[in-house]
């Protein structure tokens, strides 16, 4: 990675960490899960509100490390206002990068620097924890486990 990268990851990371992004729970959620990190023991909790196929509302709660609580943040940015469809492609498509197997593209925005992960495996449970649990709590699973 590049300094500048490094110096943008960081400054994301912290941003999110610091002041997450909607991060509550959702009393009238129609789907929520738990995520856990079984390495470390992190938690955190996924509420989202779906209307049709149109994820309206999502939010989080827990703690965790700083990749993890900015992944999460990030995540619910980009997701809100999206289809379950457009969710399940963007989670992909992030796993495959964060992973170390896809191209990062080119215009990859902020996820861009979240994948910066690949390059540290041991984060790579931190960055994908909040993504594993919404697809558990939309598949109607009430927990996820990062593998
Ligand atoms: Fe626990 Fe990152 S160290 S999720």
């Amino acid at each position: 990675m590049n300094s500048e990268l490094e110096n943008l990851y960081r400054d994301l990371i912290i941003d999110h960490s610091k002041n997450p992004r909607n991060f509550h729970s959702i009393a009238d959620a129609s789907h929520s899960a738990t995520g856990h990190n079984p390495l470390c023991g992190d938690n955190l909790k996924i509420f989202i509100k779906l209307d049709g196929d149109k994820i309206t509302d999502i939010a989080f709660v827990g703690d965790g490390c700083a990749i993890s609580k900015a992944s999460a943040s990030l995540l619910t940015e980009i997701v809100k206002g999206k289809t379950v469809e457009e969710f399940l492609r963007i989670y992909d498509e992030f796993h495959e990068i964060a992973t170390g197997e896809g191209e990062i593209p080119e215009n990859y925005g902020k996820l861009k620097v979240l994948a910066g992960v690949r390059n540290y495996p041991a984060r790579v449970k931190c960055a994908t924890l909040a993504w594993h649990t919404v697809d558990a709590a939309l598949k109607g699973q009430n927990s996820a486990k990062t593998e």
